[in-house]
Order: C-alpha cells, then structure tokens, then sequence
C-alpha cells in the first residue's frame, strides 16, 4: 500500500525553476509526488528534477512520450538515468513502442504510466481522427498497455471503476480533475472529491489549482492527504 502522502501528486505548472522551487520548498512536507510537465521541462530540463529530488521527494515527469518505438525506449532510459519515479507516454504509440520503453524501464527506478485518449477529445472530434467511441477507444488502449507491461494509467474518475474491473487490481490509476468538495471546479468537467476518487479505485490524486491557490496550500494540502488515508483505510 502506498502511504497516503505518496499518493498526493502536485503538479509543477509553472514557466521557470524559481516559481517550482518555490512550490517545492513550500510544500513538500504534505506532498510526496511532484510533477513535471512539458511547460516547465521545456524551459529548465532536468534542473525541474533535481528541485524535487534534493528534497527528497518523488519526481512524475509528465513528457507523454509518442514517438517510434527506438526513440522511446531511448526517452525512457534517460528518464530512468535521472532517476523519476513515474513517466507518461502515448498508448496510441502501439503496442512495440509500449514494449520497447517497458524494456528499456526493466530494472530502473521508473514506472510506465500510459495515457489514453486526451480528456480534452470529445466523441466528435475523436470521430474526425477516425476514432469511434470514447469509451471502447479508452478500454482498448488500456488493455495494450498492461498486455505490454505498462505500470498504470492515466485516467478520469469516471472511468476507474471500469478499468479496475476490465483490468484487475494491479494497474496504478492516476487520476486528475481532483476538486475537494466546495472548491471549484474551473476548467475541469468530470470532477470527483478526493475520497470518491480513492473509492473508485485511483491510486495517484493530481490535485494543482485547489492546493496551489488555497489561501493556505500547505494547509490545504494536509486536508487532501488526511481525505486519503481515510478514503484508503488510513493508509
Ligand atoms: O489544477 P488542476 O488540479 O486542474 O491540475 C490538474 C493537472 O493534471 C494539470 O497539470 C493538468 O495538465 C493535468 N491533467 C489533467 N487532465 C488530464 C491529464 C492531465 O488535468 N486528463
């Protein structure tokens, strides 16, 4: 079982390494997960890393990697020599590309996380790429990533109970769009609370904007850890 604090995400969505070393040093007694994603990785590279790591926190560096299968076990192999304890990629990479960067993880430090299909496609614009069904386009991806040793997933609320059941208990669910009751929702519109989340199944909660502009971050996100460990059994 994953301690609670481990299970919290934040994600680092700033433009330069002053502003994450700033969220890092604030809060890295209640968050045990920090992630990295393309906006900051673009502008500081493996500096935004090492900010987390010499607090001794853990590292989810959010590339979503889609590329041919050489160049994504080469990715990987660089993320796991840095030493990140979770990387994303591109399910609609394919299966040999999933296998190859399943191959150059083996051994390392890093687990795989695939993403399915955006949670900003919708039915129709996924129906303009020739893609029919959201719903069967997610589960089919899904089910190539852990036939091909994927670690977990990335995914919404809504579609946890369904891949538990369709996958069983050994892929990790990452969830984003966490809103704790009364916060709100923004830009995100499949929301859940942090308990009903963890009781669909998720493993990971990425939580930003409510911790991040909490009038009290820290405060706010010791509230989401303690939603956690009650939601998983106080864990
Ligand atoms: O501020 P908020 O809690 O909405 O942040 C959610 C984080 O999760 C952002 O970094 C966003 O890019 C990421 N994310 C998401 N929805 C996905 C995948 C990632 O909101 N489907």
């Amino acid at each position: 079982m994953i301690p609670a604090k481990e299970r919290l995400v934040l994600p680092l969505d700033v433009p330069d390494l002053d502003g994450a070393a700033a969220l890092v040093s604030r809060l890295h007694g209640e968050v045990g997960v920090f992630k990295v994603g393309l906006e900051l990785f673009t502008a500081a590279g493996p500096a935004a890393v090492e900010v987390v790591h010499d607090v001794g926190a853990q590292c989810f560096l959010d590339l979503k990697l889609h590329d041919i299968p050489a160049t994504m076990a080469g990715a990987v192999a660089s993320a796991a020599e840095l030493g990140v304890k979770y990387l994303t990629l591109h399910a609609l990479a394919g299966r040999r590309a999933l296998a190859a960067a399943r191959e150059a993880a083996d051994g390392g430090p890093t687990r795989l996380l695939a993403v399915t299909v955006l949670t900003s496609l919708d039915d129709e614009e996924l129906g303009e790429l020739g893609m029919a069904g959201t719903d069967d386009v997610v589960r089919r991806l899904a089910r190539v990533s852990v036939d091909e040793g994927i670690d977990g997933l990335v995914c919404s609320a809504r579609e946890c109970e369904d891949l538990r059941r369709t996958l069983g208990a050994d892929p990790l669910l990452v969830v984003p769009g966490i809103r704790p009751a009364g916060v709100d929702a923004r830009d995100q519109r499949r929301t859940a609370t942090p308990a009903a989340a963890i009781e669909r199944g998720a493993d990971l909660l990425v939580v930003g904007r409510p911790i991040r502009e909490a009038a009290d971050p820290v405060a706010a996100a010791r509230a989401v850890v303690a939603d956690i460990a009650a939601a998983a059994g106080g864990s």
